[in-house]
Parts: C-alpha cells; structure tokens; sequence
C-alpha cells in the first residue's frame, strides 16, 4: 500500500468508528470510500454489524453486496444516519469540490439526505481555495454545447469528460460530464447559484453546507474538521 493509500485507509478507519448497530447508512464513492466500505463490509460480514445502506453508484453497491451488506431505498427511509463519501477538494467551511470519479449527482443526492455527512481524505484534498481540480458539471447530452457556452461566458474552459477509448464518459443517469478547469472559485455560493440557473445543467460538484466534518489523515496524524 502506497502512502496516500495508507492515509486514505487511516480516514476510512476513523470514520468506521462513526457506525453504530441499527444505522442507515450512505455509501460514498471513489477510492478513499471504497476503502471505507470495504472496512464496513467486514465488519457486517464478519464481525455481524446490523446497519442498512443507500449507495451513491452502481460500483459502490455492488460492492457492498459483495459483503452482504444489505440495501435500502428512499422508498422504505426517509433518510440516513451518516454518510461516509471522499472529496477532491476541501476548503474552509468544508466547502468541497467532489465528483471526480464522475458520480456527483448521486452523491449529492445521498448527502442531502444525510443526518451526518462526513468527509474522508488524506491531506492533498485540502485547499485555501476550490477551483484547481476541474469542477464536474454534470448536464443533459442535448444541451451540452448551450452549457458549455455558459459555463465558458462564467470563465471557465468546459472539456467533455471521456474514457480511455475515447469514448464520452457516461454517467450511471445517462449524461455527460464537463470538467470545468481555469477558475479559481473566489465565492462557491454564487457560483452554485450560476450553475443551478442554467438549464441543462443536472448537477454539479460543489457541495456547500452539507459536511458536518471532515477526516484528513495527514503523515503527522489525522485531522477531525467540522464547519
Ligand atoms: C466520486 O464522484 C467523487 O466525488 C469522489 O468521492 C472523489 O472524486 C474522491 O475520490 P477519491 O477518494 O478516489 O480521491
């Protein structure tokens, strides 16, 4: 295991201590949530942990069924206890950049349902400012091209997001993603306002307001930060 990898599974260790018997939980998505899940999948496989789950991805919950981590619907929970998700970016008041594993809107949906939102991710995701990791919008195939006219009027460079046979990356709801890169987000509330209004537009991956804390494990040790 790598250094960041092994950041990474010390912010999923931590935030496996979050669970409780009983909860319904949320499952993030991307590498640092995979560990996490991986973590809880055990602990209900082996260590007989009673909790039901809602996953943001496909991936997520194939592979929490790998465990035998039993599912749920909005159908049957109004909402959820806790939610453990990663994040590309982290910045002051746990304003985050997220969807880089091109899964945002799921996530997004999964967090807004959240009791508790919680954040787990080694030291490299913190920044002073959002913007340098391109921000994923997430926007009907139809209206791509009238998007990316609005999001390149805000100062953006809009790229459509594809896969390594060059074929356009394709989200688990059937629309595409624009990494958005070139702008540094001074003020990520009216930005997210901007971006609500333009039609097209599914969702994108600033989340403001919606992590109550965030785990980063740093080499000198792990940070707990809240808003
Ligand atoms: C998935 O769409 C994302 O929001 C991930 O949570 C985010 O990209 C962080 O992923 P890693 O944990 O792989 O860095």
């Amino acid at each position: 295991m790598d250094q960041q990898t092994q950041l990474k599974q010390q912010a999923a260790e931590r935030a496996l201590e979050l669970v409780k018997p009983g909860m319904t939980v949320g499952l993030g998505s991307g590498s640092t949530a995979t560990l996490w899940i991986k973590l809880l999948g055990e602990k209900v496989r082996t260590g007989g942990l009673k909790i039901r789950a809602i996953a943001s991805s496909d991936d997520s919950e194939k592979l929490g069924r790998s465990y035998g981590i039993p599912f749920t619907s909005f159908d049957e929970v109004e909402s959820l206890d806790l939610t453990v998700d990663g994040a590309d970016e982290v910045a002051p008041g746990l304003a985050l950049i997220k969807g880089g594993g091109g899964k945002l809107l799921r996530e997004k949906i999964v967090a807004s349902a959240s009791k508790q939102f919680v954040i787990v991710a080694d030291g490299s995701k913190q920044v002073e400012k959002l913007g340098k990791f391109p921000l994923p919008v997430e926007v009907i195939q139809m209206a791509e091209p009238l998007v990316s006219r609005e999001l390149r009027e805000l100062g953006f460079t809009p790229r459509i997001r594809t896969q390594p046979d060059g074929s356009n990356y394709i989200t688990d709801e059937g629309n595409l993603i624009l990494d958005c890169s070139g702008l540094l987000i001074d003020d990520p509330a009216a930005m997210a306002e901007k971006l609500d209004s333009i039609v097209g537009v599914v969702e994108h991956g600033l989340f403001l307001g919606m992590a109550n804390m965030a785990l980063i494990a740093e080499a000198g040790g792990l940070i707990e930060r809240t808003r």
